[in-house]
């Protein structure tokens, strides 16, 4: 595995709960539906949209780039079957992974009283990669037959 960036973020579960109290559509601006089955499968509890949230903020540091013009929906905390969060990109978020070779995005995600914390840890996709040079190489083989002919 290559790395291509690490990004680390820490929430205050207060400053969470704070405003889903003042925004009752803060859950719905930040998740998607799948996301928000799993938030509701755990009664909405703060910590646990807390996490999402600081989930999202360190993907965004691994792939150094900050929400720029990316939409929080398009950076997706899933669950698997045991319950491990990973990461699916979309729209925008998936346009820049894929230009700038970003592979798997690794989560993870703890909570204590008052805080959560999440670590994202992003891959280089050397599939991704090849799969340019590949194209460069066809490119450039094709230009080559063109001055042969
Ligand atoms: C990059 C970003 C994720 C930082 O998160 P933050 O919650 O504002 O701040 P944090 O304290 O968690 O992190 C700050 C650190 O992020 C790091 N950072 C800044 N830009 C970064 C980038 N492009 N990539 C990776 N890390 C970055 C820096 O080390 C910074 O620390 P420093 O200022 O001491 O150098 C943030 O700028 C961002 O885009 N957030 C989305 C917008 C947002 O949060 N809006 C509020 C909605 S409630």
């Amino acid at each position: 595995m290559i790395i291509y960036g690490i990004g680390t973020d820490i929430v205050e579960i207060d400053r969470i709960k704070r405003a889903m109290e003042r925004f009752p559509k803060f859950v719905d601006r930040l998740f998607t539906i799948e996301e928000l089955a799993y938030l509701e499968s755990k009664a909405l509890k703060p910590q646990h949209v807390a996490g999402g949230f600081s989930a999202k903020e360190a993907v965004l540091k691994s792939m150094g780039t900050g929400l720029r013009n990316f939409k929080w929906k398009e950076i997706e905390i899933i669950r698997d079957e045991k319950g491990k969060p990973f990461v699916r990109l979309n729209g925008k978020a998936k346009d820049y992974a894929d230009d700038n070779y970003i592979g798997d995005i690794h989560i993870s995600i703890s909570h204590s009283k008052n805080y959560v914390t999440a670590t994202a840890v992003a891959e280089i996709s050397i599939e991704k990669r090849w799969m340019d040079i590949e194209s460069m190489l066809i490119g450039g083989n094709a230009e080559g037959r063109h001055c042969i002919n």
